[in-house]
Parts: C-alpha cells; sequence; structure tokens
C-alpha cells in the first residue's frame, strides 16, 4: 500500500513547560490528523482516550464515512449508487483490490470464489461437537478459528499468493459455514454449495433447501439477501474491523483474527443489534406501548436503549438504513407480509423518536440495524442467525482491512499503553503477617 497522507501542517502542544511540534496530516476528505506516535518520546506523556472517539488507528483507503453528512463510500463509490447498480460480488472485488473489475476479472473472481466455498469433510464433523441449542454466533466463532487448522499455510502472509488464497477461501467458504450454523441448529442435513447459483443464492439455498422437495429461489429474496450483504460489507475501523487488525498486527494466522472480529461483532452494541433490535421490537408487541417505552428509554435512571438506534460516527441518518429500510417494503411486499406486525412498531418508533428532542439533542438515527432485522426474519432466518449474516458479509470488510494492514509499510504491532491508577510498588507480606 502506498501511503499517501499529505504534510497540513504542525499543531504545537506545550505540556509541563515545554512546547513540541507535532506533524498535522491530511488525507484525500475527511479530518486532518494530529501525529502523536512521538509524542513520549518528546514529553513522557501518553494520550487518553477511551472508546477511541478522537483517535485514528491506521491510514486506510478503502472506505470513507462522513457521519455528520450520513456518507459512506467503498473507495469512493457512494453505498447507494453501489447498492442499485453493482452487486456484492463485484463489490468484493472493488474492496479487496480498489478499483471496479473488467468483466474478464469479475468473471475470474466469480470462477476462484465458487471454486473454494466447499468445505473440509473433517470440518463438518466440528460442528458434532456443539450442542444442538447453541448460539450460531458461537458456533461460527469456533468454526471459522478452527480454519485455521485446516490451512495452515496461510500463516506468516508473507507469500502474496498465499495470502490471496486465503482471502478467496474465507469469502467463498463463510456461507458455507454460516448455513450449516442454521442448519445444526434445525436438525436438518447440511446442504452443499452448487455452483450453479449466484453467492446470494447458493447460501439461500444451503439455508432453506430439503432433501424432500424443490427449493425455488426468488430472485426478489435472493436481490434483498446479496444487498444486505452489501450494506454490511465494510465500515471503516469499527469495532469487529479494529480487532481483526489488532490480531493480525502480531502476524497471527489470519482465520484466526477473523475469528478475533467475528467474536467482536457479536456483542449487541455492534453486530449482535440486529437481533436485539427485532427482540425489542417483539417485547413491545404493538404501537400502543411505544410510548410507554421511549419513556423508560429516556429515563436517565435506566440503562435501555433503544436497539438499532445511534452510532458512534453517523450523527445524521445511517445511509445504509434507508436502503434497508427499502428493501424491506420490497422483500414485505413480495412476500404479501404487508402487516408484518414488527414493521408498524419499527416506523411508529421511528417516527417518534425522530422527533423526540432526546433522540435529536443526542443526534440519534437509526443505524444499519435497525430495519434488517425484519427483512431476515420474514425470509424465515432465526433470529440467532441474523448476526452470523452480517458476519458472513463483513467478512470481505475484515479481509480487505487485513490485507491493506499487512501491505501498510509504517504497520507494527498494536500495543495501546495506559494511565495506572493501581497501588504503587509495595512489599510482599506473609500471610501469618497480615
Ligand atoms: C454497528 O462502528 C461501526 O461502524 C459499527 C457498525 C458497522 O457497520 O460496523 O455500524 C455496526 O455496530 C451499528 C450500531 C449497532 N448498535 C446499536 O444499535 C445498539 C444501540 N446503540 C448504542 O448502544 C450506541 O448508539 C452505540 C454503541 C452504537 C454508539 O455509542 P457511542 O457512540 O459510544 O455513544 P454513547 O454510548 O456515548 O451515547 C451517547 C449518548 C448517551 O447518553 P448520555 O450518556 O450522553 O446521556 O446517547 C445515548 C447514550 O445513553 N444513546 C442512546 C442510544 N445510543 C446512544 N440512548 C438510547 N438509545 C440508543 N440507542
Amino acid at each position: 500500500m502506498e501511503n499517501r497522507v499529505k504534510k497540513a501542517g504542525v499543531a504545537k502542544l506545550e505540556v509541563a513547560g515545554k512546547v513540541v511540534d507535532l506533524p498535522v496530516y491530511s488525507g484525500t476528505v475527511g479530518p486532518n490528523v494530529i501525529d502523536v506516535s512521538k509524542l513520549y518520546a518528546q514529553t513522557g506523556h501518553f494520550t487518553l482516550d477511551p472508546g477511541f472517539t478522537s483517535t485514528g488507528s491506521c491510514e486506510s483507503q478503502i472506505t470513507f464515512i462522513d457521519g455528520e453528512q450520513g456518507v459512506l463510500l467503498h473507495r469512493g463509490y457512494p453505498i447507494e449508487q453501489l447498492c442499485d447498480k453493482s452487486n456484492f460480488m463485484e463489490l468484493c472485488y472493488l474492496l479487496l483490490n480498489g478499483k471496479l473489475p473488467q468483466k474478464t476479472e469479475y468473471d475470474a473472481f466469480l470462477k476462484e470464489v465458487k471454486h473454494h466455498t466447499l468445505l473440509h469433510t473433517q470440518q463438518d464433523r466440528f460442528f458434532d461437537g456443539f450442542r444442538r441449542d447453541s448460539h450460531p454466533m458461537a458456533m461460527l466463532t469456533g468454526a471459522v478459528g478452527g480454519m485455521a487448522a485446516f490451512y495452515p499455510g496461510a500463516v506468516g502472509n508473507e507469500d502474496p499468493a498465499e495470502r490471496k488464497l486465503g482471502s478467496i477461501r474465507l469469502i467463498a467458504k463463510m456461507p458455507t459455514i454460516a448455513a450449516r450454523c442454521m442448519k445444526y441448529t434445525m436438525g436438518q442435513k447440511f446442504v452443499d454449495p452448487l455452483n450453479k447459483f449466484s453467492y446470494s443464492e447458493n447460501f439461500l439455498n444451503m439455508c432453506f433447501s430439503v432433501s424432500a422437495e424443490e427449493y425455488e429461489i426468488n430472485p426478489v429474496l435472493a436481490r434483498a439477501m446479496d444487498r444486505f450483504f452489501m450494506l454490511h460489507a465494510d465500515h471503516e475501523q469499527n469495532e469487529s474491523t479494529s480487532t481483526v487488525r489488532l490480531a493480525a498486527s502480531s502476524g497471527a494466522h489470519p482465520f484466526a483474527a477473523v475469528a478475533a472480529g467475528v467474536a467482536c461483532l457479536w456483542g449487541p452494541s455492534h453486530g449482535g443489534a440486529n437481533e436485539a433490535a427485532l427482540r425489542q421490537m417483539r417485547a413491545i408487541g404493538s404501537v400502543d406501548n411505544i410510548p410507554e417505552f421511549v419513556r423508560q428509554v429516556k429515563d436517565p435512571s435506566s440503562d435501555i436503549r433503544l436497539m438499532g438506534f445511534g452510532h458512534r460516527v453517523y450523527k445524521n441518518y445511517d445511509p445504509r438504513a434507508t436502503v434497508m429500510q427499502k428493501t424491506c417494503h420490497e422483500v414485505l411486499e413480495a412476500l404479501d407480509m404487508k402487516d408484518h406486525p414488527q414493521l408498524k412498531v419499527a416506523m411508529e418508533l421511528e417516527r417518534i423518536a425522530l422527533q423526540d428532542e432526546y433522540f435529536v439533542n443526542k443526534k440519534l438515527y437509526p443505524n444499519v440495524d435497525f430495519y434488517s432485522g425484519i427483512i431476515l426474519e420474514a425470509m424465515g432466518f432465526p433470529t440467532t442467525m441474523f448476526t452470523v449474516l452480517f458476519a458472513l458479509a463483513r467478512t470481505v470488510g475484515w479481509v480487505s482491512q487485513l490485507n491493506e494492514m499487512l501491505d501498510d509499510p509504517t504497520q507494527k504491532i498494536g500495543r495501546p499503553r495506559q494511565i495506572y491508577t493501581g497501588e504503587a510498588q509495595r512489599d510482599y507480606v506473609p500471610i501469618s503477617a497480615r
């Protein structure tokens, strides 16, 4: 990766009676940055930024988010245009390679991904170790980490061909693993990938087809699945991507690093919000109960949050939520489920929240997770599978960002510092003297 930051002046910091110059850099778009990498050497001070609200971890050329304007660009292309004109496989090529493919490149990429969708038969036995009622995200975390045992060659990340193969394998096999997590909890036989299908059609077939009858792909649902994957593909240095980067910065096996990302995504504040949001809408039950629920959310003594609302970066409408809401209406229309109970609750919740000063003042808008659960439930996915589908889609983002980090000549092993407020040094006291 060719570093492209541009010098944009100097920030002067006076600390402990000393003034130090800190370089300021600018990128293509977005806030300038102050390089504090030499701060400790110059001043003996660390910076402190719990949750990294003002801290950049890296230079990246993959995804840009303008939270104030509600803008999301993948390699410069707006998410709305990509969802309208492209498809998930082309977006994967774009994220991995930095440019839209020529037809020959696109066809070759599709062929390569299709060639790696099967799992090693031993991997199928991996699932037998889980209870049938295991949460699919627990199984996915284990299964993805377990892939490192089947592809030891991907360790070390030096060989570009090996790294590329590892990236393709993860993107290609994730739907097969995800569908197996669903089938296992349902007690149904695993369904293998069929290369006659597109990526999204294949996933639907592996999830929903049964040996007893033909499964017919509904093109509206296949398109909705593909768009769901596109909307979750990458999102800058979010929590799980930062986890993958940090894990891989030690030289860990890339599949193990991605498994760490899966584990992080599971949290309800992050990728687990789609499952939590739908459960919350079910618990609200009807629009009549919304005013009381919103009162509880606003009550300072309650820790109830409106799941699917708010975002660390978006302080405007999440552009993905706009596309997701449109997709939600398309799916419910196609399935003749326009009266889906949770849709009514979601739309009334959104209407109230967007005009309530609590949410307006805190700049809380629907995020990617607000409507996605309704789509997935309508398509027949169990609620516990929602975050698995998010992880499936985000795999290309994790892999793209991991590769970018490994290609960054300035990258080092990630090792944050702290401010220590524990006990000063003291001597051990034998138990007889305590
Ligand atoms: C994803 O980072 C990414 O890019 C993530 C993601 C991706 O694609 O990778 O976009 C995917 O994770 C989307 C977010 C999914 N999570 C949820 O929907 C869970 C509900 N949302 C929140 O928990 C919260 O909004 C976060 C975690 C998403 C963001 O939290 P921040 O930025 O740390 O904000 P905060 O917790 O400091 O909240 C600011 C204020 C607080 O009130 P005060 O302490 O200032 O009084 O807003 C309140 C919060 O209490 N608040 C909410 C709220 N979210 C924030 N109040 C009610 N409901 C909410 N949803």
